[in-house]
């Protein structure tokens, strides 16, 4: 595994995207640092294993397995997901499918919880010990702990990442504010990436972290890229979206918000229709407009062959504007 040494802060966009022979959406990606690695453009989420009984672990092995069959690479877990489970399942199904001409890419994180030195250390072999690796592609710092100063975390993040433990250090769910201080207690190592809540509905908390991230070439992966489903058609004829949806941006839309925000879905629904493509592909290419690298959650075989097609319908940029529009509820006046 190559790593990536701290450049001198940059103040350009991200480098372009890379794209091999035969590749494929999945399999297309973008420098991770100056090291060499390429990290994919979109990426699996395996964070609702954890909500789930036995009947629902049998259709995530499936899910997984059918993620892996049609050349899935990222795959983003946590130690936090499911208490194990998660990072189990991915770890067996990974050693049970025959390796491609592209190897996964691993993402696990370690726990709000563990960011004290010795912890971090101890919560990495745990996880490697789930997964069945000796190391991962990217660990992330899970969301921050105030009570626990960064100065103290990342030199242990960065400690396992000299070991070739971690292939890059990331973080997830940071502010400007610790972003800055994440940076500034690492020496040779750099933040590589910053994993965020992004979508076409929910962007007013991400806008300002991107920005930052563009500067200083941090990657950023936008979580929950389909709203649960909503962007993907979901919750659009009746059926009452639950609470998650609701909380946007960190505050409740109370019922005129939301039957707002159901009907610009709706408009983006129509527009899909209109030209021919799946409803997802909008979501998921408008980020990737934003130079967000999208992590979707697929739970079913079925979800990620939809996931697939969306990714491989690639609209037009003037739909994606379009799409933004509509989004933003802007009516053109
Ligand atoms: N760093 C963090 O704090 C953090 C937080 C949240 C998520 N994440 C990561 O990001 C990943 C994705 O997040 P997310 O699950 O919220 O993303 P999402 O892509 O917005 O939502 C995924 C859910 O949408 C539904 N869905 C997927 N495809 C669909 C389709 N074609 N039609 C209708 N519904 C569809 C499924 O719901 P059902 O399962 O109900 O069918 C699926 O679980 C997670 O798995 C995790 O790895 C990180």
């Amino acid at each position: 595994m190559k790593r990536e040494t701290k450049p001198r802060p940059r103040r350009k966009a991200a480098p372009s995207t890379t794209e091999t022979a035969g590749a494929t959406p999945w399999t297309e990606g973008i420098p991770l640092g100056t090291g060499g690695a390429i990290h994919p453009l979109f990426g699996l989420g395996l964070w609702s294993v954890g909500r789930w009984g036995p009947d629902d672990e049998i259709r995530t092995r499936s899910a997984i397995g059918r993620a892996l069959e049609r050349g899935v690479r990222w795959f983003d877990t946590a130690e936090v997901y499911g208490s194990g489970r998660s990072e189990r399942l991915l770890g067996d199904a990974i050693s049970a499918h025959p390796v491609g001409p592209a190897a996964p890419f691993i993402t696990t994180k370690v726990s709000w919880e563990h960011l004290r030195p010795g912890q971090v250390k101890a919560a990495l072999t745990g996880s490697l010990q789930r997964l069945g690796r000796r190391s991962v592609d990217l660990y992330l710092i899970h969301g921050p702990d105030p009570r626990v100063p960064l100065a103290q975390t990342m030199p242990a993040l960065e400690a396992l990442w000299k070991e070739g433990k971690i292939g890059a250090i990331g973080v997830s769910n940071f502010g400007l504010d610790e972003l800055e201080e994440a940076g500034a207690a690492l020496s040779e190592a750099r933040i590589a990436v910053n994993q965020v809540r992004f979508n076409l509905f929910d962007r007013e908390d991400a806008e300002p972290i991107l920005e930052h991230c563009r500067q200083h070439g941090v990657l950023v992966e936008a979580y929950t890229p389909l709203l649960r489903g909503l962007l993907a058609g979901r919750y659009l004829d009746g059926e009452r979206p639950p609470r998650e949806i609701r909380g946007l941006s960190h505050r409740m839309l109370d019922d005129e918000s939301m039957a707002s925000l159901l009907a610009r879905a709706r408009a983006l629904r129509d527009l899909a229709n209109e030209r021919a493509v799946p409803m997802a592909s909008l979501a998921l290419h408008w980020l990737r407009g934003q130079g967000a690298l999208p992590l979707a959650g697929a739970t079913r075989p079925e979800q990620v062959d939809e996931l697939l097609a969306a990714i491989a319908a690639r609209p037009e940029p003037a739909v994606l504007a379009e799409a933004d529009r509509i989004a933003r509820g802007d009516d053109g006046a």
